[in-house]
């Protein structure tokens, strides 16, 4: 039945791999390996290049980004442990270039410039809304390397209040989901990146459903909502760019030193008496 469910001539590469090894690695709401393929169908990756995978959960797209491209992957992650990681990427025979590391997306424990690439799988939602993360990432990415996502997101931003048809499955950190064109103008304004493609993936929200019926049939809210939506507002997005070769991302700031100098309270002593 699953055998059926992901094997899909939209996704020539992921489809080759085992339903049970996919499904055994899930970690989100995605297909993580339908997301990979679709994001690198527009990234260049070339043997040897080192490529930051963040937010990789239980590690499959690491897997897959070293089988399909044979490039390092640092399969960083905060929720999934790096014990099971390790053990699905020694399984898969890629430990020598699969590295899998705990860390947190905001307090990287990398080199500046030390990637040839960045990859983020239905993952950057959960911090690069922030107005200065993409800043902070691109430190971490030679000029000129390229930073894809992709992930859940909305075909277009809502005006006013969720729709009527989505309210039993919203929840308020879906505030987070956005359209492709909120991500353009999200990265653009950073300066620090070229964006050269942001969109939606056709039937993508079709795609979510067939992964929700394979992997999760009994989540009847999820399924219900994309079912109301048919593609109208729910879908998949990405969004590619390269760190400029000409500006330096700003340095974070971590301290400001700084002396104690004693100086009066109050302009004029106070009254005594
Ligand atoms: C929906 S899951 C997707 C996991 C995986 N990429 C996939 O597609 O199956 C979101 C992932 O984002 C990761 N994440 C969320 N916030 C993070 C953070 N601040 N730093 C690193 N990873 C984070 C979580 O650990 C989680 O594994």
């Amino acid at each position: 039945m699953i055998v059926d469910q992901l094997a899909s001539p939209r996704f020539p590469r992921s489809s080759r791999y085992h339903p049970d090894w996919v499904v055994a690695g899930v970690s989100g709401g995605a297909n993580p390996l339908w997301l990979t393929e679709w994001l690198t169908e527009e990234m260049e990756l070339r043997p040897g290049m080192r490529v930051l995978d963040l937010g990789c959960g239980r590690g499959a797209s690491s897997v897959f980004l070293h089988q399909e491209f044979d490039v390092q992957v640092w399969a960083v992650d905060l929720w999934f442990g790096v014990d099971e990681r390790l053990e699905r990427i020694r399984d898969a025979g890629a430990q020598d270039a699969v590295f899998p590391l705990h860390a947190d997306a905001r307090a990287l424990p990398f080199a500046a410039g030390f990637f040839d690439a960045v990859v983020s799988i239905d993952s950057f939602v959960y911090y690069g809304t922030d107005d200065l993360y993409l800043n902070y990432l691109a430190r971490f990415v030679r000029p000129g390397g390229p930073i894809g996502i992709a992930g859940a997101g909305l075909v277009g931003e809502f005006d006013g209040s969720v729709p009527d048809h989505l309210t039993t499955w919203w929840e308020p950190s879906m505030a987070c989901l956005h359209s492709a064109d909120w991500w353009r103008r999200h990265w653009e304004r950073s300066a620090v990146v070229q964006v050269d493609l942001a969109d939606t993936m056709p039937d993508g929200w079709r795609h979510w459903l067939g992964w929700q019926h394979a992997v999760a049939p009994d989540n009847s809210v999820e399924i219900d909502a994309l079912t109301a939506d048919q593609g109208r507002h729910l879908g998949y997005v990405r969004a590619i760019a390269r760190r400029h070769t000409d500006r330096i991302p700003d340095e974070p700031i971590t301290s400001i030193p700084v002396d104690y100098s004693r100086r009066p309270l109050y302009r004029a002593a106070e009254p005594s008496g």
